[in-house]
């Protein structure tokens, strides 16, 4: 089954939008395998956001994302990090649509509340970063049939 990395963000986990985001998650059907709380550090912080390095925004993006404690999780489900995706909205929560997570909760896109994994090889390479393979659970769920 497609898995995806998520994570709520250090303004989101301020702003206590934890049980929000998750609630989202596991309404639409997707099933958690992993989840914990953590601080990023400045190594993990680089190599996670290296495809940005270049870019000039990638300083206040390490600083942010290391400036308090981010909530990581791992998803599954049918195309789960296409739909996280579309469930997160656009990078710019000024483009972001309203319903989605940026659309309704978020304003800069420097604090924009949560991160998804935009590919499969991204998903990958993001679970990899973050979790060791124990830290993942696999389970079945009764309600599975009826999603
Ligand atoms: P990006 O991977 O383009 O967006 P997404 O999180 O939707 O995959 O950028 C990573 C993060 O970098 C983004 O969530 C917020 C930050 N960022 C800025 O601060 N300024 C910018 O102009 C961009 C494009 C991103
Ligand atoms: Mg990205």
């Amino acid at each position: 089954m497609e898995k995806t990395f998520l994570m709520v963000k250090p303004d989101g986990v301020q702003r206590a939008l934890i049980g929000e985001i998750v609630s989202r998650f596991e309404k639409k059907g997707f099933q958690l395998v992993g989840a914990k709380l953590m601080n990023i550090s400045e190594d993990l912080a680089k190599e996670h956001y290296g495809e940005h390095k270049e870019r000039p925004f990638f300083g206040e993006l390490v600083n942010f994302i290391t400036s308090g404690p981010v909530f990581a999780m791992v998803w599954e489900g049918k195309d789960v990090i296409l739909t996280a995706r579309n469930m997160m909205g656009k990078t710019n929560p000024a483009e972001a649509a309203p319903g989605s997570i940026r659309g309704d909760y978020a304003v800069q896109v420097s604090n924009n509340i949560i991160h998804g994994s935009d590919s499969a090889e991204s998903a990958e390479r993001e679970i990899g970063l973050f979790f060791k393979e124990e830290e993942l659970v696999s389970y079945e769920k009764a309600v599975s049939v009826w999603i």
